[in-house]
């Protein structure tokens, strides 16, 4: 079979991953409302090409954070990549900088910080962080992160406790014996709570690490502790865009966690307007939620992102066929994405501008 698109990937995920991990991977919180709008949105969003613009020269190339990438686009973290594909963590990363894009690393990974590193020296890595109760692991980790050459911290901030997906409820969902959350050593996948509060299926020391106290300082004490650049994940709202950028942030992904935290919250697609708007000019603002072709990247970047991340897409290209799947992957989105700059009349990322794209509403009002 030919694959053309995420959805070609997906399918084939579905047949080859077990029930209860393809929902944990597949699934949104609640009614799942946000789930489907963050992909819905982008439809809602009209491109308005221009013509007779030379493209006989496309380039995608961008600059984030200093870091020379191939095309704006990375892999967002996402826990458990092992439930996938054997190859997990380090497969995906592989891919990712085979394709000159950004590997972001969960903090509930199954292969470790360490082990990453490894598997994927030549990969640009950041490191996906959330500040534990105990603020010495938190410190361990960022300093290993730091050790093994990841270049960001990012710090997730919409999950003080965990957002409730129905099925992984039902399911039970857990880690299988033989894999575990390799960042927290010694600590295995048992102890998992099956009562309405475990958090996918996360063992019980994990889970209960997690520090609802949490507040804005606890980002001034990270931007302290580590000279790498902070990143917060998870802003949707102007106000917390500003709080960013007081507490000394280098950049922001507006996202709404894939839809797994609170339902209908808006999609990523729909708060970063109103995100660009206040901080803008001062931070770098990026989005991930619902991209799964190269007009939504253009839409994102025509709205004021530096680059978009993927989540759920690139687990279907691991679960299809580990690093070589996500390769797969990223080449039909970059290909994707080249023809809309084409279609579109940019030959570069910098051509496209914020009145290439207008909403539907604009339209139904004529
Ligand atoms: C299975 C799964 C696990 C995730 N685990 C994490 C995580 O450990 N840390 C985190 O910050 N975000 C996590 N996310 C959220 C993603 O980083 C990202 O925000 C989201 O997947 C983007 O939406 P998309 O899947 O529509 O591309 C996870 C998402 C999924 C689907």
């Amino acid at each position: 079979m030919v694959f053309v698109c995420v959805d070609d990937f997906e399918k084939k995920a579905h047949s080859v991953l077990e029930k209860s991990a393809l929902d944990y991977y597949r699934s949104g919180a609640g009614e799942q409302y946000t789930l489907n709008l963050n992909r819905e949105v982008f439809r809602r969003i009209r491109i308005r090409p221009r013509f007779l613009r030379d493209v006989s020269n496309i380039d995608t190339r961008c600059k984030v954070l200093g870091i020379d990438l191939k095309w704006p686009l990375g892999i967002a973290p996402s826990a458990m990549q092992k439930l996938a594909h054997p190859e997990g963590e380090g497969g995906n990363a592989r891919a990712a900088g085979n394709a000159g894009s950004i590997y972001i690393l969960s903090t509930l990974s199954t292969m470790s910080i360490e082990e990453v590193a490894a598997a994927a020296p030549d990969t640009n890595k950041w490191f996906q962080l959330y500040v534990y109760r105990d603020r010495s692991l938190t410190e361990q980790m960022v300093h290993r992160a730091e050790k093994a050459n990841f270049k960001a911290i990012v710090l997730t901030i919409d999950a003080p406790i965990f957002g409730q997906r129905r099925s992984d409820i039902r399911n039970k969902f857990s880690l299988p014996p033989h894999l575990h959350l390799a960042n927290f050593e010694g600590i295995k996948a048992d102890g998992v709570r099956t009562d309405e509060e475990a958090i996918s299926g996360i063992n019980a020391y994990v889970s209960s690490q997690f520090d609802p106290t949490l507040t804005w300082k606890d980002v001034a004490w990270l931007v302290n502790l580590t000279r790498l650049p902070v990143i917060v994940k998870g802003v949707l709202t102007r106000e917390d865009a500003v709080l960013a950028r007081e507490f000394g942030c280098a950049g922001i992904i507006v996202s709404n966690h894939g839809a797994r935290q609170i339902d209908t919250v808006p999609a990523s697609i729909e708060a970063l307007p109103e995100v660009v708007k206040a901080v803008g000019n001062d931070l770098i603002v990026m989005l991930d939620g619902g991209v799964t072709q190269g007009n939504d990247i253009f839409k994102a970047l025509a709205l004021g992102a530096k680059m978009v991340f993927v989540g759920r897409a690139a687990l279907w290209g691991l679960a299809c066929n580990g690093q070589k799947g996500v390769e797969d992957l990223l080449s039909v989105l970059k290909k994707d994405l080249e023809i809309t700059l084409a279609l579109a009349g940019c030959q570069k990322l910098s051509d496209i501008k914020g009145d290439m794209v207008a909403y539907e509403s604009t339209y139904a009002k004529l």
